[in-house]
This record gives C-alpha cells, structure tokens and sequence, in this order.
C-alpha cells in the first residue's frame, strides 16, 4: 500500500492494480451503509475498491465514501457509456472498472482523468483496447470465460499484458489466479457478501479483508 492516495492525485491502472491481493466489488444501496463498510475494509487493509453502477444509489454511494473515507480510494465500476464515466469522476470516483471496452469509455475514461481497466474476454477485445495505449486490463467474466488456462494461452500473444480477472473468483481459486506471471490482483464480491451487509457485521468484513490480503502475488 505505498501507493499516493491524496485526494486529487492521479493513479495509474497499474498503481490500482498493485495495492491489494483484491479489489472488492460492491454493490451499495445506503450512504450510511457505504462509510461503515469502507471504514471496515480500510481496517482489513483494503482501500482499493470498486463500487459497481448498479444502483440508483451508486453515485451517492461514492461521493460519500470519497468524502467521509478519504484513506480509501474509490472507484466506479460498471462502466459502460461516457455518461457514466463522467458521471462517477464527478462523484469522486479515482478510477474506472468497465465490463466490456469501447473506445468511446476509454476516450471519456482519458477526458475525465480517470485510469480505466476495461473488461476484456477475447483476444479482439485486447487488441481494440491496447490499440488505445491499454495494457492493464480485467478479464471479465474470468471463470465463464475460460479461467487460468485462458490467461496461460493469452501470456504467449500478450505478453504485455497485465490482468485483474474478475467474475467467479472466490478464495478457493484466487490463490490460483494470482500465481500467474500476468496476473497482478483479481476482483470479487466475496468480500462484501450481501448478508452481511445487510446485517452490518463489519467485524466479519475487516475479517474477510484481512484474509485476502494474505494471498500472496508470486
Ligand atoms: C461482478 O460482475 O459482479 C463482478 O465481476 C464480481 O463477480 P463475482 O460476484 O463473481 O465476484
């Protein structure tokens, strides 16, 4: 966690990438509700995650874990229109997480200051985003589409390439992913089940944040 969290410094995807074993995805319907949960994986050891755009909330969500929270670093998550991307740079959010990538997202992505990991599930879709200057990417849905062994196939042609799979991961296969050569951290829900959101219990999500930050990145 060396990474420049001020408020207003710029990260890069690589720096986002590189601060945790796992970005959390989140999925929040209350303000009160997002501080608490963040404050709880802060104290996991977790400041790097990705609230999705999934609810009317979201937008609130992150503004007020960007004001109240500002030892975390927010980011958007599903991403997928240059409206939403300007939406959530306006909101606070540090950086973008996307399903899929076109070149409109990664032009708004650019215009709002804003590293992008664009999802990515075929060889085309690396290609469209590295013809963008892209070379961190997600792979999305990491388990659908094909697990370690398409990200085995992909190290030969895509060398370059950095990947955060995303979608299906768990802390039965993390441990997998992330000792792969071009994997630097992955993406899940685990860390934020609903239930236990729902009942509050943040002592169990500082637990389950302090569990995934002792996968090690070989
Ligand atoms: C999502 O789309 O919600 C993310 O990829 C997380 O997927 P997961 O719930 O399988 O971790």
């Amino acid at each position: 966690m060396d990474v420049n969290i001020k408020p207003g410094s710029k990260l890069t995807a690589l720096q986002v990438m590189q601060d945790a074993p796992v970005i959390p995805v989140i999925v929040l319907t209350d303000t009160r509700q997002a501080v608490l949960l963040v404050r709880a994986l802060v104290a996991g050891g977790i400041r790097m995650l990705e609230v999705t755009l999934r609810t009317p909330q979201a937008l609130a969500c992150i503004e007020a874990i960007a004001r109240e929270v500002p030892e975390a670093v927010v980011g958007a998550g599903t991403v997928r229109s240059a409206a939403d991307a300007q939406a959530c740079a306006m909101a606070g959010a540090r950086f973008a997480v996307s399903p899929g990538y076109t070149h409109a997202v990664g032009q708004a992505c650019r215009d709002a200051g804003l590293p992008l990991l664009p999802g990515v599930a075929t060889g085309s879709e690396i290609m469209m985003a590295q013809e963008d200057g892209l070379t961190e990417l997600k792979f999305f849905p990491a388990m659908q589409a094909g697990g370690p062994a398409m990200l085995k196939a992909w190290s030969g042609p895509f060398g370059d390439v950095r990947f955060c799979p995303t979608g299906g991961v768990s802390t039965a296969n993390a441990a997998e992913f992330l000792s792969l050569p071009n994997v630097v951290c992955v993406g899940g829900s685990w860390l934020t089940p609903a239930d236990v959101l729902a009942r509050g219990d943040w002592a169990q999500v500082t637990a389950l944040a302090q569990q995934a930050c002792r996968l090690s990145r070989e």
